[in-house]
């Protein structure tokens, strides 16, 4: 067989690691929307809730699935069932969302990088608001250009993997994630000395509860999932790297609290900004690129702010694309017996492949404008970019995380799974509420959000 199993070079850089897969866009682009669309306060809690008795078991579940089995994705379920058991399907799943959520998730982190450089070398200032808001218009129709920074992206992403998990995925966890907390509270150092701290502060946990929807605890549930990385074997194949007598429970704990954190600060240092620019009611997509840079155009240091907004959010998209990437990589190496090397290299050049529909998904062509208009009957038209992220967004990880809390509460050993959990940590009293939360308000929660993808629970029809 292959050489002895790689293993993180100490406790803090698996931490690091995972919490760099963790915090990512989902964190600084999409929750301050999110929570805005949905009305601060109320949803804020409610996040927390799913964080705490649905995302946090789960978590505990990949790690321990991945700890124990010291296994990427389809040997470890195999290796805790039996060979050829239909549970191996979990490991398929892994590899398969891998694919998809990188090919998409990497040109929104393209775009990043692209603000990043525009930051920089243009800079925004003395742009009026609407030519910024047309730049960015006019950047997400530029097929060529996503195309591009897609590619950049993926081979910053490559280059990292190919290193393999000490000197690669640990070392640059170790570099990255420090420096994205600085920038981050450098930016929040700075909003809180903004006029519109105030009135940002209370858009984000103030209870605005006419924007309250029936569905927005199912938003919540499906953004602690994605933010959390949860559901496609991510956290299953990095815990494939810790040692066997690592301690699970309080690493999740950790790793689940930076993630919360991290978005609530990203909250707070976005709205207050955008309140003092006087764009406060700012809720979609476009508050990352359009918004930011036309608070910061608008305000004293902005030229110096830019780059630094954007770079955290390339660097928080970058350790959570190279989680993903290791998934697929780890599949091959694993199962297939190739070289990291070359595992990484066809993964990760698929991956930019497949990312290239998406890329092309802002213009008028074949998988944009034109796909968009084929699939009116379906959610009133999605370009290929939307597809992939609604089938891996709204299904696969729901599944996978109803599958992985399944497997370990009903068909992993009560012994194994007991003795598991209670390995290294001192935190061992939790143990019965855990198998709990995973035998019955996962299932319910994860049905519930199903039943809500599948549009029981909006018959009304929403706008949103
Ligand atoms: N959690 C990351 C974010 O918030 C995205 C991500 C990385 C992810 N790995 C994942 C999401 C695995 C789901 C599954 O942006």
């Amino acid at each position: 067989m292959a050489a002895a199993r790689a293993h993180w070079g100490s406790r803090l850089g698996f931490i690091l690691a995972a919490a760099g897969s963790a915090v990512g866009l989902g964190n600084v682009w999409g929750f301050p929307y999110i929570t805005a669309r949905n009305g601060g306060g109320l949803f804020v809690i409610i996040y927390l809730a799913c964080v705490a008795a649905v995302g946090l078991p789960i978590m505990m579940a990949e790690i321990f699935i991945g700890r124990t089995a010291q296994n990427s994705p389809v040997g470890a379920v195999r290796s805790l069932s039996r060979p050829r058991s239909p549970w191996m399907g979990l490991g398929w799943l892994s590899v398969v969302a891998a694919f998809l959520i990188l090919s998409f998730y990497g040109v929104v982190a393209g775009w990043s990088m692209y603000y990043v450089w525009l930051s920089i070398t243009e800079g925004f200032a003395g742009m009026t608001p609407e030519e910024i808001g047309a730049a960015f218009g006019a950047a997400h129709a530029n097929e060529g250009l996503n195309a591009l920074w897609h590619i950049i992206f993926m081979s910053l992403t490559i280059s990292i993997v190919i290193a393999g998990i000490k000197q690669g995925i640990e070392l640059w966890s170790r570099i990255l994630m420090p420096t994205l907390f600085g920038l981050l509270l450098v930016l929040l150092v700075y909003g809180m000395t903004t006029s519109g701290f105030g009135e940002g502060f209370s858009y984000v946990f103030g209870f605005h509860t006419d924007k309250f929807r029936a569905t927005s605890t199912l938003d919540a549930l499906g953004q602690a999932f994605f933010s959390l990385s949860l559901g496609m074997g991510a956290l299953i194949t990095y815990g494939s790297y810790l040692r066997p007598d690592e301690d699970i429970v309080s690493t999740s704990i950790i790793v689940s609290a930076v993630d919360t954190m991290v978005a609530l600060l990203a909250a707070l240092v976005i709205f207050p900004i955008l309140f003092t620019a006087g764009l406060g009611e700012e809720d979609s997509v476009g508050l990352a690129f359009i918004s930011i840079p036309i608070a910061f155009s608008q305000m004293p240091g902005g030229a110096a702010l830019a780059p630094i907004f954007f770079t955290l959010l390339t660097f928080a998209a970058l350790t959570s694309a190279i989680s993903l990437l290791e998934v697929a990589t780890a599949y091959f190496i694993d199962e297939r017996g190739w070289t990291r090397t070359k595992a990484t290299m066809v993964t990760g050049g698929g991956i930019m492949i497949l990312g290239i529909p998406s890329a092309l998904s802002g213009g008028a062509g074949l998988f944009g404008t034109r796909l968009k208009e084929a699939t009116e009957w379906w959610g009133g038209g999605q370009t290929w970019f939307d597809i992939m992220f609604n089938i891996s967004y709204n299904w696969m990880l729901p599944l996978g995380g109803l599958g992985i809390a399944t497997f370990v509460a009903w068909r992993v050993g009560d012994a194994a799974r007991e003795q598991g959990f209670k390995t290294g940590t001192k935190l061992g009293k939790l143990y019965w509420g855990w198998v709990q939360l995973l035998r019955f308000i996962v299932p319910i929660a994860v049905i519930l959000v199903l039943l809500n993808a599948i549009g029981v629970f909006n018959a009304g029809g929403d706008g949103g």
